[in-house]
């Protein structure tokens, strides 16, 4: 019988080769931590999955460092505060933070954001009102600056981050073209209001997009790299603004996954721009994008979807499905 000091975790077992699988995690037991000083114990409700934390599941990750065997799996969560010994924290609290894949987190305050259960349902802080919302919010209006006549593409239209930046990008008056990667993906983000979609799988990926993007695309959006990458910069408007915010298409590569970016022929022929873009370099912005993405939820004009599996033990499996299964929305792990 498990000891109700028991705290259930997930920890790295062998670097994944590939799309990860569950025999690369373990469940182990350990005991429940006691807070110190200036920190908080949580207990997680919910796990966001996310893709980045693949990147540091390589002995030869660069940036971010790789994860040690053994370690706890890095994810965000929102969870209850249980204890505190941090001044703003009292049990009973909700909480979102980076917990690791485990039942209780004991992390420094400073470390935590609270949680208003007023504002919605409390895992949308990880997805439309939390990075992935801000994400796009800040990529629509501060990056890419999307305004009315623009032809916007987006990649990975129907995830967490890709799902709000179509609808935030109808909202500024664009049309918007929607990379998916299968048929309810493809349904999902015309759902979400694109004029079209064209799936990244396809073997007739140029001629799939010369026909959606009779004028090019103004702005893209990119988040995938490589041959998606290179296609639709074949597709560029003049003066278009590409936005790079992510690589997934090499997330399993190993050996320090490196971004795949080129085409800079396409940049000077059509006298278009391309940025990087890490959300970290808009905090100033977060409190202004909250705002208004609670305001379009609160009005019923943006549409929050999350992906739900349950239990602890299916995070592996909701961790891969990032990769190669056709997701709609935010995926996330409800703990308890
Ligand atoms: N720069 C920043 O500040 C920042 C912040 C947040 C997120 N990001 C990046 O934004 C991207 C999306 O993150 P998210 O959390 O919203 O994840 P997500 O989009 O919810 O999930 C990943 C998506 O990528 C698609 N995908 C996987 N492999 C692909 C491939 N080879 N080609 C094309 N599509 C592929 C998946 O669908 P299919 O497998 O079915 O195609 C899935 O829709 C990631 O690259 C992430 O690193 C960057």
């Amino acid at each position: 019988m498990r000891a109700m000091t028991a705290n259930r975790r997930f920890v790295l077992k062998r670097y994944p080769s590939g799309v990860p699988v569950a025999a690369d995690f373990e469940l182990v037991d350990v005991p429940i931590a006691t807070p110190a000083e200036g920190e908080v114990l949580v207990e997680t409700h919910w796990l966001s999955m996310d893709p980045l934390p693949r990147l540091r599941m390589d002995p030869n990750a660069k940036f971010p460092p790789p994860l040690p065997l053994g370690a706890l799996v890095v994810g965000r969560g929102v969870g209850l505060v249980r204890a505190s010994r941090a001044d703003g924290f009292a049990p009973g609290d909700w909480v979102a933070g980076e917990l690791g894949w485990q039942e209780h987190a004991v992390v420094p305050a400073t470390a935590l954001r609270r949680v208003d259960p007023g504002a919605g349902p409390v895992q949308s802080a990880l997805g439309v009102l939390g990075p992935s919302g801000i994400t796009a919010w800040c990529l629509v209006n501060v990056a890419a600056r999307v305004r009315e006549g623009d032809t916007v593409v987006v990649a990975a239209a129907a995830g967490s981050v890709g799902s709000v930046a179509v609808q935030l990008a109808k909202l500024a008056g664009a049309r918007v073209v929607g990379i998916v990667g299968g048929p309810r993906q493809a349904e999902f983000v015309r759902d979400a209001g694109a004029e079209s979609s064209v799936d990244h799988r396809s073997t007739s990926l140029a001629a799939d997009l010369a026909a959606a993007l009779p004028q090019g695309a103004s702005v893209f959006l990119d988040s995938v790299g490589g041959r998606l990458h290179e296609a639709v910069m074949e597709r560029l408007a003049e003066h278009a603004r590409v936005v790079a915010f992510g690589f997934i298409s090499a997330y399993n590569a190993g050996a320090g996954a490196q971004p795949e970016y080129g085409r800079i022929y396409e940049l000077i022929r059509r006298r278009a721009t391309l940025s990087g873009f890490l959300v970290g370099d808009h905090v100033a912005r977060f409190p202004e994008a909250l705002a208004a993405l609670s305001t379009l939820l609160r009005e019923g004009r943006l549409r929050n979807a999350e992906s739900v599996s349950d239990g602890l033990e299916s995070a592996p499996a909701a961790f891969a499905r990032l990769f190669d299964a056709d997701p709609v929305g935010k995926q996330l792990v409800r703990v308890r």
